[in-house]
């Protein structure tokens, strides 16, 4: 056995539920972000929606020609201001493909401001007079195209920037937007994200379009671009965003700056940034993957058996689905409130009250490998819009069902089962046709598990791993659709899909029992 058998087999049905927006959650919890864990039977039971068999989605694969290059064309119906996402129209912008981000930014924790700037180099990717950038809240200060003033309209949801020379379709071009807000995402209403200001300092969840709250960005999944963080706060904070640490180094105003790089492409929703009394840990998985975390000073010692099961989570996942995608992992635990927990790249975001003290119960175990196995489902390959979120939460919910198998939680067969028979009580729409306020409502969760228990049922096991394997490892770096998935799993098992996946996928109400194994 691979390892130690942490507890006994529990008797507790685990089921993901996450809370956002989840009208159909009667016995929902106070906290109003992320996931929780219910016992299935306390889990108030809504009439089912009708039928109805939606159109498949068919959005055009995406190209993607170098690894920060641009990953997407925008489907139809492209807005003047947005890349014609179906749920969040306004989002992205058309006309320009970010391949980095260089943030500088000031951040005061007693007036909870930012200030600063942000250098963005990107492609063209049209001649363009104007374009605008991602921007909610803000107040911009100045801007700057190659170098020369450009003139700017600041729209309730987009900066509007005219340069002085227009952008050339395939040319670089820096622009650089210098502001100052004061944003506060726990002051929204619905499904919360962007900054968040706790007790003993902040943290940022932009999943899905939080980050236009604090930085003017393509704030699209269809964008991935690298990241600089140079981030500045009163001596004796730490600062910390996503991939290396590069420096920290006193600053001018006697406060300190501390620099980190992501230099592996990343969608903006997956930023990582967070200020307080944290203290970095690193080490190495078995398998030699470098971890680094970041955990409140006074939670170290409680949190380490968490940050020592990373490497036996890491080496399981690699044997399922290849090589962990990215240069390090790790974990940071913040002072949210519980329930909170998002797969922010490389180093997945936690609350110190689901994770403090760890002892590695079953919600334990869930939170840590359904975040890990985002990395490679969400990351790595990033979904091309909104509506294919269940390439995220299905399939991380269903490499969560395989952890926890591995642990003698639960066995998959009864999850999905569980999550099966659940599935016709909840209702809503089908997984690959989410409302804006179902991204992260049952169906992408383990309602959408079920369809790659039912895939895997179909196309057996050898060829599903495959699949997953391929998916991953085949579009790392880029964002991909769901029509894209479907051709691999057509191509990989040598089926024609079709009917499967308008039955389990597209279909409001699915069968009541898996397909036969083959
Ligand atoms: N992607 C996160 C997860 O793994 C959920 C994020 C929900 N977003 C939010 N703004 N609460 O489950
Ligand atoms: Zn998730």
């Amino acid at each position: 056995m691979r390892r130690a058998l942490r507890f006994g087999r529990v008797a507790v049905v685990v089921v993901l539920v996450p809370v956002v927006l989840a009208p159909y959650v009667a016995t929902s919890c106070s906290s109003d972000l992320g996931v929780t864990v219910q016992r299935a039977d306390a889990v108030t039971v809504p009439t089912p929606s009708p039928t109805t068999l939606p159109e498949p989605v068919t959005t055009d694969p995406v190209e993607s020609t170098d690894p920060a290059g641009p990953e997407t064309s925008p489907p139809p119906g492209e807005s003047p201001d947005g890349v014609g996402d179906a749920l969040y129209p306004s989002l992205g912008n058309p006309g320009i493909d970010v391949r980095d981000y260089d943030i500088a930014l000031t951040y005061d924790p007693t007036g909870d401001t930012i200030a600063g700037s942000v250098t963005i180099t990107l492609a063209a990717t049209a001649d363009r007079a104007e374009f605008t950038l991602d921007a909610v809240d803000l107040t911009i200060d100045a801007v700057r195209v190659d170098g020369a003033d450009a003139a700017f309209v600041v729209e309730p949801e987009e900066l509007r920037i005219t340069p002085a020379s227009p952008l050339v379709s395939g040319r670089s071009a820096t622009v650089v937007v210098e502001y100052h807000g004061a944003p506060d995402a726990g002051a929204g209403l619905g499904l919360l994200s962007g900054w968040f200001h706790t007790e003993m300092g902040s943290y940022v969840l932009n999943e899905p379009d939080g980050a236009r709250t604090w930085l003017p960005s393509n704030d699209h999944p269809s964008d991935k671009a690298t990241f600089t963080f140079r981030l500045t706060v009163p001596a004796g904070i730490t600062a910390v965003a996503n991939g290396a640490l590069a420096s920290s180094a006193p600053s001018p105003d006697g406060g300190t700056t501390w620099t980190w790089r992501e230099s592996e492409p990343m969608a903006t929703y997956l930023v990582l940034l967070l200020t307080g009394d944290y203290q970095v840990i690193e080490g190495e998985s078995s398998s030699g993957v470098p971890l680094l975390s970041v955990v409140l000073r006074s939670d170290v010692e409680s949190v380490q058996p968490c940050i020592d099961s990373i490497g036996d989570q890491i080496d399981f996942l690699v044997d399922l689905f290849g090589p962990y995608p990215f240069d390090r992992y790790g974990i940071a635990v913040t002072d949210s409130f519980g329930g909170l927990a998002m797969e922010t790249q490389g180093r997945s975001l936690f609350s110190r009250e689901d994770l403090v003290p760890c002892t590695l119960e079953p919600i334990q175990e869930l939170l840590l490998s359904h975040e890990l196995a985002h990395q490679w489902f969400g990351n790595a390959v990033t979904p091309a819009q909104w509506q294919d979120i269940w390439l995220n939460e299905s399939f991380a919910t269903y490499a969560q069902w395989l952890w926890l198998a591995e642990a003698d939680v639960e066995s998959v067969d009864s999850a999905a089962g569980t999550a099966l028979s659940l599935r016709a009580q909840f209702g809503g729409n089908a997984t690959g046709l989410p409302g804006a306020d179902e991204l992260f409502g049952y169906n992408s969760y383990d309602g959408g598990a079920v369809v790659l228990h039912a895939l895997r049922l179909t196309v057996g096991d050898e060829v599903f791993f495959t699949i997953l394997n391929r998916w991953a490892a085949e579009n790392n770096g880029a964002s991909r659709t769901t029509a894209d998935f479907i051709a691999l799993a057509e191509s990989e098992s040598g089926l024609d899909l079709g009917d499967f996946f308008a039955t389990w996928l597209y279909r409001r109400v699915i069968p009541t029992e898996f397909p036969a194994p083959q």
